[in-house]
């Protein structure tokens, strides 16, 4: 997961399709594959500011958006943020927003992988959210047209976990022994685009947890192990782990937070 080109606004300049493919993934990724916007048959580039005239609910907000610093340029219509991901919009335009004159992506995340190679890789994983099969949309996750396009705390009405316990409510809470952990984000546990481990975990074993309760009492000056143990909670944890992980060997099955045990045990 690590993505992160910036750019000031005027980096990109429209020239025909494939120029604008050519320098878009020059600028984002790494190979130097041509991409292009949508294709609308018929359709040419009228900007954003004509959008603004009928969906200023959506254009109103869209100076904020991750995306707009996308701000591809037309030399005719201008700015075209919107038409990077609906292709291009005269004939929606001119038929006063007749239905089927525009790529509406609703679920389908092809215009996403148009700019996000990556992700569709990600997506084939053993274990992802069922992104491919259309079953969830990269936008239950990502607002394209508002705020940051990755909900974080601070500024955002959203916070990261919201975004996943509005369909996974019984991880929601509130519980009368939470565990800290999900402070953190469901993220530090769960990568949502997908793993080879069972339920999206960035771990399959006792290190998924171990990465934050490991402790060393016997650890001996200079940094050397001396005896093997697997010290949590201050208990030398080595022959419970041979039972299975440390939510599967009867232990800690409550990972997201208790209403019986504060050891997240029922
Ligand atoms: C003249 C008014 C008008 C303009 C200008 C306009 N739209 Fe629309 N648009 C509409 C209306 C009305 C609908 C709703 C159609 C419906 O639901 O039946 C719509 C629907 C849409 C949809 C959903 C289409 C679907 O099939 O579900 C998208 C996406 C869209 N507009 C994007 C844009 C973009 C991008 C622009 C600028 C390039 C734009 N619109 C400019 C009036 C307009
Ligand atoms: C990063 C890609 C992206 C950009 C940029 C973008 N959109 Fe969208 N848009 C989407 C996706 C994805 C959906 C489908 C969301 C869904 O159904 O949950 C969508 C849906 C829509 C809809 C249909 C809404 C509905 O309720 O069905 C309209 C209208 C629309 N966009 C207009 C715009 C306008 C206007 C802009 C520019 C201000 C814009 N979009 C910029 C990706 C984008
Ligand atoms: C036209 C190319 C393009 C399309 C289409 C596109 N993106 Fe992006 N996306 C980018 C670029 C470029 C950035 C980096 C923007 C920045 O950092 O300012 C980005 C950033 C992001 C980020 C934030 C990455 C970070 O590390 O902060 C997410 C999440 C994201 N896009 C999701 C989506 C989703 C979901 C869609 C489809 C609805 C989509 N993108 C469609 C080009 C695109
Ligand atoms: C189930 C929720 C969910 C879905 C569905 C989802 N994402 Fe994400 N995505 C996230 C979260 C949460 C993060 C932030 C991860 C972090 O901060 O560790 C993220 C991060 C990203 C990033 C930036 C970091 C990276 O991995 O490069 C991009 C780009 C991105 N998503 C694109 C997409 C695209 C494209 C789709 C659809 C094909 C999609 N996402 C679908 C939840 C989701
Ligand atoms: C739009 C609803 C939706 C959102 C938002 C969502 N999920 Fe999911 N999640 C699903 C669906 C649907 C499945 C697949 C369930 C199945 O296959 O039975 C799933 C599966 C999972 C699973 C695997 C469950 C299992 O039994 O294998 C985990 C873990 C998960 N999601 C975590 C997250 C995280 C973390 C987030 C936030 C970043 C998130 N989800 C956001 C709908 C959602
Ligand atoms: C401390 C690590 C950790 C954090 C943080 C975490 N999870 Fe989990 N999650 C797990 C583990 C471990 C499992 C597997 C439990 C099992 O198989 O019994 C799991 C399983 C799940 C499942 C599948 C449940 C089932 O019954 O099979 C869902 C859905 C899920 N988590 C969602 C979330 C959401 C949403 C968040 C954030 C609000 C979150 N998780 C935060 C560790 C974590
Ligand atoms: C991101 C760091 C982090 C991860 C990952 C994590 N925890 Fe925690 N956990 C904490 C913090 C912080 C506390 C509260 C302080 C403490 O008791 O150590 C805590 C508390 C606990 C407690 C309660 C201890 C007590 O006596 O109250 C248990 C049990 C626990 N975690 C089990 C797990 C298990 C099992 C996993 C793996 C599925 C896990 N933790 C993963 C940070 C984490």
């Amino acid at each position: 997961m690590s993505f992160k080109p910036r750019w000031n606004k005027t980096t990109l300049i429209l020239g025909g399709a494939a120029a604008w493919g050519l320098l878009l993934v020059g600028c984002v990724m790494a190979d130097r594959t041509v991409i292009a916007p949508p294709k609308v048959a018929d359709a040419t580039f009228v900007g954003t500011k004509k959008c603004a005239q009928c969906h200023e609910d959506l254009t109103g907000h869209f100076d904020g958006a991750t995306h707009s610093n996308l701000a591809l340029k037309d030399s005719k219509a201008g700015d075209i943020g919107c038409e990077a991901c609906h292709g291009a919009g005269s004939v929606h335009v001119k038929s006063g927003g007749s239905k089927g004159t525009i790529i509406n992506p609703a679920k389908s995340p092809e215009t996403c992988f148009a700019c996000h190679l990556d992700k569709r890789g990600e997506f084939s994983l053993p274990n992802a959210h069922p992104v491919l099969a259309g079953k969830v949309g990269c936008a239950d996750c990502h607002d394209p047209h508002k705020g940051k396009v990755i909900k974080r705390t601070g500024a955002e009405l959203e916070t990261p976990n919201e975004t996943c316990t509005k369909c996974h409510t019984s991880q929601k809470g509130p519980f009368l022994f939470p565990h800290q952990a999900m402070q953190e984000g469901c993220t530090v546990c769960h990568n949502p685009h997908g793993t080879v481990n069972q339920k999206m975990l960035v771990a399959r074993d006792a290190n998924l947890c171990l990465r934050c309760h490991l402790e060393h009492p016997s650890v001996i000056a200079g940094g050397v192990l001396g005896d093997g143990k697997i010290v949590a909670g201050g208990e030398d944890h080595r022959t419970r782990l041979q039972n299975g992980t440390c939510w599967s060997a009867g232990c800690h099955e409550d990972v997201h937070g208790s209403n019986a045990s504060k050891a997240m045990r029922y």
